[in-house]
């Protein structure tokens, strides 16, 4: 399927590792420019050769901790340098926060700030100029623990906030010719990723977890992810403003 992506600025909100890697990968091989943050410079290097050798037009990287600046006026900084996006991925998150379901609002701030409010914050900023153009594409990568609700409740309720704010602001600007969405993935491994090192060990916590809560028993992978955000980012999905949508090998 042609997605017709050529020459779309990306911008990718932890793009460094793991699934927003995959996903640089993926916009990259469809020929787009990419601005790209994360923290780890060296790592944003790699991908931007990566990147470049296959096909992006472009590779900006911007070294940032989203949890340590003021996410409004870097989004303006990005505005002013790479003008208005087509297309913004949301990835940062995850459930290495906090598990004292009990703890206060210092605990939960964290994780929803993490998984959720930094990248709306962002938006507040980087969505305007989409409405006043009428189009563009942003996606979050949510959980599916957003829907099944299991694992640390940090987690699971940050991002079932995240999903909560994709229907509703979406739906607000499904109108404006802007589409607010959100991928959800189930378990996915790669190198370095949580479950890597429990699969290198032949850990029985891995047969375990797979048979009881992924349908397909296996993993899934960046790329899985990535051609549904490609897919997410196009106009091949245009009939799909505010949705949330489970790329999960069946979790359960
Ligand atoms: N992996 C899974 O099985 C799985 C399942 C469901 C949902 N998800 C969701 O998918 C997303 C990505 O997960 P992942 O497993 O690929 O995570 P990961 O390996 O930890 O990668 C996260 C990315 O975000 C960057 N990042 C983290 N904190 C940052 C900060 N404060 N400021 C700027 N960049 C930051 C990281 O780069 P630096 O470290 O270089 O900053 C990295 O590029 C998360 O939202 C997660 O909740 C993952």
């Amino acid at each position: 399927m042609e997605l017709g992506l050529s020459g779309k600025n990306v911008l990718i909100v932890g793009a460094s590792k793991g699934i927003g890697r995959g996903i640089a990968k993926g916009f990259a091989a469809e020929n787009c420019n990419i601005v790209a943050i994360a923290r780890s410079a060296d790592l944003l290097e790699e991908v931007k050769a990566e990147a470049l050798k296959s096909g992006a037009l472009s590779f900006a990287c911007e070294v940032k901790d989203i949890m340590e600046c003021d996410t409004k006026a870097f989004s303006e900084y990005l505005l002013g340098q790479y003008g208005t996006f087509d297309i913004v991925v949301h990835n940062v998150g995850g459930s290495l926060i906090s598990r004292n379901h009990l703890g206060g609002a210092e605990d939960w701030n964290y994780a929803l700030k993490f998984n959720a409010i930094a990248a709306i914050d962002m938006n507040s900023a980087l969505i305007p100029p989409m409405v006043e153009r009428g189009s563009g594409k942003v996606i979050h990568i949510s959980s599916i623990s957003a829907i099944m609700l299991r694992g640390n409740p940090l987690y699971a309720s940050a991002k079932a906030f995240l999903n909560a704010y994709v229907t509703t602001v979406g739906r607000q600007l499904a109108p404006t010719g802007v589409k607010l969405c959100s991928v959800m993935p189930g378990a996915v491994a790669f190198e370095g990723s949580y479950w890597d090192k429990f699969i290198k060990e032949g850990h029985p916590r891995v047969d375990d977890f797979l048979r009881h809560h992924q349908a397909i028993n296996r993993f899934g992978s960046p790329e899985e992810i990535a051609n549904t955000v490609l897919f997410m980012a196009s106009d091949k999905s245009s009939f799909m403003p505010a949705t949330n949508i489970p790329v999960d090998g069946a979790n359960m």
